[in-house]
């Protein structure tokens, strides 16, 4: 795995920016996959940014989130189709089309994760994964324990998220909140991903998972096993490497 650490966070955001527009500009029609969070808030914001000072082609582009939370409306701004709606796709005049999201509600979540791997493969498969780390090892929404030949599937969330999703959006504890996500074998398919992660708060799990055993206990580590996986991290989430 290629690791690539950059001095402080803005750097980071800059490349991991420019590792987007690289992949929209080498192939116009790619599939592109991206994660919310604190990770990639800003790096999302510059691409728009230097989208608005220079144009460039993104008809063709098809944006998709690694990952939707469920039994809770797409309006709710903390949903992962709000959230990149609004900081890249709409900024980049991507168009309705070529945002490929689950629904958020669903009477059969079993077909709607068939039918998000399949709108992935028609579209010609994913060209590149901007991948996210939660603070335990997660992926997407896979949580430590989830098999490896996972598939697309709901996901109970990691209990500290769902509880500050509760929190902003009132949801009563009786009632179930998940996470739809590509499954780890989905991510393994993929023709390239790029993990990312900056902060101190990183640094351990990142350590676990480039330099520990690739472990169940710890779903990020299976990417030492992906054929084509960089790694991209500020020198903070880089500090116990
Ligand atoms: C959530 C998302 C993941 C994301 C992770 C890290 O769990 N579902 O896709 O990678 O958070 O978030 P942050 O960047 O805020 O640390």
């Amino acid at each position: 795995m290629k690791i690539t650490i950059t001095k402080n966070e803005q750097k980071f955001d800059q490349r991991a920016a420019w590792t987007i527009i690289g992949q929209m500009l080498s192939k116009p029609n790619s599939v592109i996959g991206l994660s919310t969070g604190e990770t990639t808030k800003n790096m999302h914001k510059i691409v728009s940014d230097i989208y608005k000072a220079n144009p460039f082609l993104t008809e063709e582009v098809r944006i998709f989130n690694v990952d939707e939370l469920t039994n809770l409306p797409r309006t709710y701004a903390g949903s992962c189709f709000s959230m990149i709606k609004t900081q890249i796709c709409d900024n980049l005049n991507i168009p309705e089309e070529h945002f490929i999201m689950p629904p958020t509600f669903s009477d059969d979540f079993e077909l709607e994760c068939r039918n998000f791997d399949e709108s992935l493969e028609k579209a010609g498969g994913v060209d590149l994964q901007m991948l996210g780390i939660g603070w335990n090892g997660h992926i997407g929404i896979n949580q430590p324990g989830t098999p490896f030949h996972s598939t697309t599937w709901v996901s109970p969330m990691d209990p500290i998220f769902e509880a500050r999703v509760r929190k902003e959006t009132g949801v009563d504890d009786n009632y179930p909140l998940g996470g739809l996500t590509l499954g780890i074998k989905s991510i393994m398919n993929m023709k390239k991903v790029v993990l990312i992660a900056k902060g101190k708060h990183k640094a351990e799990i990142i350590k676990k998972a480039l330099k520990g055993p690739v472990t169940t206990d710890i779903p990020a580590s299976v990417l030492q096993l992906h054929p084509n996986c960089e790694v991209l991290l500020d020198a903070d989430a880089a500090s116990m490497l």
